[in-house]
């Protein structure tokens, strides 16, 4: 069982909505929050440094320490027809993935965010820590080539929503422009 991730376009309603309440303020949820705050200590650990190795690093190690109920969070790089183990937090984990071979390979094929509220009920899912039950692979761009994917496991069944993955695209964002010196003009 896996779930998509596509932007919804708002109903008529909800943007005549939108338009009569412009001026209120826009309430985020404890779980926005906690991303929005992120973004600014990503963009903190990332100031000055471009060693691409460095900054997965320390980002995978931001998302570890700050995400309640995480017991994997890292990257997988693409290299030719497979995807490379990055810089991770967590259990040691499986080192290549080919592509199109369990959801980080899935979502790096399909180019979109994964979702997997159960991963047991996922077709050839790689089972790297016995621990995981739940899952979310976020892939990154450079512009439109795919560089990899941002992996985030959870012991708890149905840990990731629409949420993470909203923020999650936010963060990897943040690092690939950051990657490509975006960030500093
Ligand atoms: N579960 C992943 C493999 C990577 S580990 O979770 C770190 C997958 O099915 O692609």
């Amino acid at each position: 069982m896996k779930k998509k991730v596509t932007r919804k376009q708002p109903s008529k309603a909800a943007k005549k909505a939108g338009k009569k309440r412009a001026s209120a303020p826009i309430r985020q949820t404890p779980k926005q929050k906690l991303y929005a705050s992120l973004v600014v200590q990503l963009l903190s650990l990332l100031k000055g440094e471009y060693d691409k190795i460095a900054n997965a690093a320390n980002f995978s190690a931001l998302l570890f320490n700050s995400l309640p109920n995480v017991n994997w969070a890292g990257f997988y790089f693409l290299q030719g027809e497979e995807l490379v183990l990055g810089p991770f937090q967590g259990n040691p984990a499986c080192v290549r993935i080919p592509m199109g071979t369990g959801v980080c390979g899935v979502a790096a094929q399909q180019c979109e965010t994964i979702i997997v509220p159960n991963v047991h009920e996922f077709p050839g899912h790689i089972a790297c820590d016995v621990a995981s039950n739940s899952e979310i692979v976020v892939p990154l761009f450079d512009g439109e080539r795919l560089i990899g994917v941002l992996d985030l496991d959870s012991p708890s069944i149905g840990r990731f929503d629409d949420q993470d993955a909203e923020g999650l695209n936010e963060l990897v964002t943040v690092f690939v422009a950051h990657e490509e010196g975006l960030n500093d003009q």
